[in-house]
């Protein structure tokens, strides 16, 4: 495997290995890698004849400096897992082999047709220009035939999905394929994270009742006979029960639950097509985790 960090290297490769009629996978990520980096670069490697990973903490998407300077970076133990994961690079840029100063100070904008106005859009202001920002850029440079993402970052996912399959940018991506891979979750329930890593074995303790809570309402809903509970009502109700309860935990505290349906990312009408999104803070961490119910 070999670690490219200059863009222009990364374009010389990538012109080899189209040249060769080569197929081409890129998982996108930020490194402390762990699990669920894991199954996506084990289904790029399965996918393509090549896979590229890219490791690089995105300053762009952070809109709040101290979780920008705290995520993990473990570049070295990173590239040992994607070694064994049979990865063929890993394209690792310094910040400024990335973007001009300019670029850096976030003048990106995009148009994300609604998708970025709830949720994480609503409560990070311009991280999904910093997300399009760069996954638009990784796109122009290893020109992939699949990128893989994991449905942890469900409204990312939605709004990757727009650019490349709805947005002005759409032609320049040819045959992209988007791939989403599930979420994947300790025996605990815990969704996996980057971010898991910042909190103390009590904290994980307390972070298990995130997804337990998220279960739970999904046996509520989809085990409920009754169609007449499927209402906007009922969905308000059960919004408010999950932040009831994981708020009810010393520890825990809801920034936002919503039930929005996953196409539109719109308040649920009804349980169908719908997703819970949530986000939660435990020991100064925000984490997110989400549930389909129908
Ligand atoms: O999901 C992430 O880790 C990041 O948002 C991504 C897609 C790698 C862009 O920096």
């Amino acid at each position: 495997m070999q670690v490219i960090t200059k863009k222009s290297d990364i374009l010389q490769v990538v012109e080899g290995l189209k040249k060769e009629g080569k197929t081409i996978g890129l998982v996108p990520t930020m490194g402390a890698l762990h699990a669920g980096h894991a199954s996506l670069v084990e289904r790029a490697v399965k996918d393509n004849d090549v896979c590229f990973v890219s490791v690089f903490v995105n300053p762009t998407q952070f809109n709040n400096k101290e979780d920008l300077a705290k995520y993990p970076r473990t570049l070295e133990r990173d590239t040992a897992l994607l070694t064994s994961l049979g990865a063929s690079y890993v394209f690792a840029p310094a910040p400024e082999e990335m973007y001009s100063e300019e670029e850096m100070q976030q003048t990106f904008a995009f148009d994300f047709g609604g998708l970025d106005a709830v949720m994480e859009g609503k409560m990070r202001p311009g991280h999904f220009n910093g997300v399009v920002q760069v996954v638009s850029r990784l796109f122009y440079l290893v020109r992939p035939d699949r990128a893989y993402f994991g449905e942890k970052d469900f409204q990312q996912l939605c709004i990757i999905h727009y650019m490349v399959e709805r947005s002005a940018l759409k032609d320049t991506f040819g045959s992209l394929q988007i791939i989403d891979c599930p979420i994947v979750r300790e025996q605990s329930g815990l969704a996996l994270s980057s971010r898991n890593e910042r909190l103390s074995a009590d904290g994980k303790r307390l972070a298990v009742n995130i997804s337990r809570i998220l279960f739970e309402s999904k046996d509520r809903i989809c085990s409920e006979p009754c169609s007449c509970a499927d209402s906007e009502s009922a969905v308000l109700t059960e919004q408010q029960r999950v932040i009831d309860e994981v708020n009810k935990i010393e520890g825990l505290e809801v920034e936002y639950y919503e039930i929005v349906d996953a196409t539109t990312l719109l308040p649920a009408r009804s349980f169908n097509n719908a997703i819970g999104c949530i986000t939660v803070w435990c020991e100064g961490v925000r984490l997110i985790d989400n549930i389909r119910y129908k």
